[in-house]
């Protein structure tokens, strides 16, 4: 076995918890439940061994990580370990009180998610009334003097507003605007339908894009949408290459979705040292590398720009998650993904469906769905 590579970042998905409904969330069907989390010493531990690791980052995620009570005390463990810690937020909960008690503890910046740039869009993406909560988030970090990112996860309902979601970024003092196109896992896949957007959307929605960079104003980061290109994501930079995610209950995955692939038995820092899950675990050593492709990817020149693509992907398109990403046009499955994108919900005309919601009242661990948003925090 060749050695493995540092990690140099942590996702730490403190909760799956959450105050919002987004149609488009890539958290698990199977959400973990608030009893079922680390504790503050245990996410303290995760921190101390993720920075003797070679860590230099951690994403404080979730769910909504503002849902914890000890946040700022996972965070100081962070800075301790000597990490950057950036928190990713829907922005619901942060007051000027409760970040400067990150700040204090050491918190570096702040990345907001927001679902549309008209208030009501927003709160209707969300199933729950948020925009307002969101503008008053933003206020409080700009005051802080803490960098500031937007994260917009594109898709139908919202790339129309790519120009508006541009200005509310500046109006916001954003320094920064990710405008991510949607990656469809968990949640998301079960909306695939509504969410997938039509080419000319698309278009327009880059052009707009490539027009605001060359006018300056917040740095501008697109993620592709790799349905459409006809390229796969290099994923995560590489299973078991760059980064680690740590889910509520401290199971450790290569990536944040990685746990539905069957057979995978993912390790936990409740069982293993994160040195041996990362360096020796079998769940880790699946996909890294190039030693397990298989054709085309195993000759192909981009196997180490590309990695194959998604394990994830491949797996939920094809049921083989060592298969090539049928993102990629190489892929002898790549008709699954053209023929949704030609033919299917991302096509021209065809009806558009609802989104479905997660069930209100679920409480995280049991999922379900609702055709309509609530306003209740029902998994605060
Ligand atoms: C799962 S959320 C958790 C943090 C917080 N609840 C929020 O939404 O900002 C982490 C990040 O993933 C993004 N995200 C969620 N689902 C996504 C998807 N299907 N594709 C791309 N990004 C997604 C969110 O916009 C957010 O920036
Ligand atoms: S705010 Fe939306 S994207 Fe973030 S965890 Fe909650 S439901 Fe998922
Ligand atoms: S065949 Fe495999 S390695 Fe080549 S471009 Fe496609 S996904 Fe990447």
């Amino acid at each position: 076995m060749t050695p493995a590579p540092r990690p140099w970042a942590l996702l730490a998905e403190l909760t799956h918890g959450c105050p919002l409904h987004c149609p488009y969330c890539s958290n698990p069907l199977e959400l973990t439940r608030r009893s079922a989390e680390l504790t503050t010493d245990e996410w303290r531990d995760a921190m101390r061994q993720a920075g003797a690791l070679g860590v230099v980052q951690t994403h404080l995620s979730g769910g909504e990580p503002l849902l914890r009570a000890d946040l700022a005390e996972i965070v100081g463990a962070a800075a301790a370990a000597g990490l950057y810690t950036q928190l990713v937020t829907s922005g619901v909960g942060l007051t000027a009180a409760r970040l400067a008690a990150l700040t204090d503890a050491g918190l570096r910046s702040v990345q907001l998610s927001v679902q549309h740039a008209d208030a009501a869009a927003s709160d209707r993406i969300g199933g729950r009334r948020s925009f307002a909560d969101k503008e008053r988030a933003a206020a409080v970090v700009r005051d802080a003097g803490l960098p500031l990112g937007l994260n917009v996860v594109l898709h139908r309902a919202n790339l129309d507003a790519v120009d508006a979601l541009i200005d509310l970024a500046e109006d916001w003092g954003a320094e920064r605007i990710e405008l991510a196109n949607t990656q469809f896992y968990g949640w998301a896949l079960e909306n695939r339908a509504a969410l997938l957007p039509t080419r000319a959307q698309l278009d327009r929605a880059r052009e707009t894009v490539e027009r605001r960079r060359r006018a300056g104003g917040p740095d501008l980061v697109w993620v592709v949408p790799d349905y459409f290109g006809g390229e796969p994501k290099p994923c995560m930079g590489g299973w078991g290459a760059r980064s680690l995610t740590v889910a509520p209950d401290g199971t450790v995955l290569p990536c944040p979705v990685a746990a539905a692939l069957p057979g995978l038995d993912p390790p936990s820092l409740r069982d293993h040292s994160l040195e041996w899950i990362w360096d020796r675990s079998a769940a880790f050593n699946a996909y890294r590398g190039t030693d397990w492709m298989r054709d085309p990817c195993r000759t192909c020149a981009r196997r180490t720009a590309d990695f194959g693509g998604c394990r994830c992907q491949a797996y939920a398109l094809t049921g083989d998650a060592a298969r090539t990403d049928p993102a990629c046009a190489l892929s002898p499955d790549h008709r699954l993904v053209r023929d949704l994108v030609d033919d299917g919900p991302g096509g021209a005309a065809g009806p558009v469906p609802d989104f479905v919601y997660r069930a209100p009242g679920a409480a995280p661990g049991r999922s379900g769905s609702a055709s309509s948003p609530s306003d209740a925090d029902h998994r605060a």
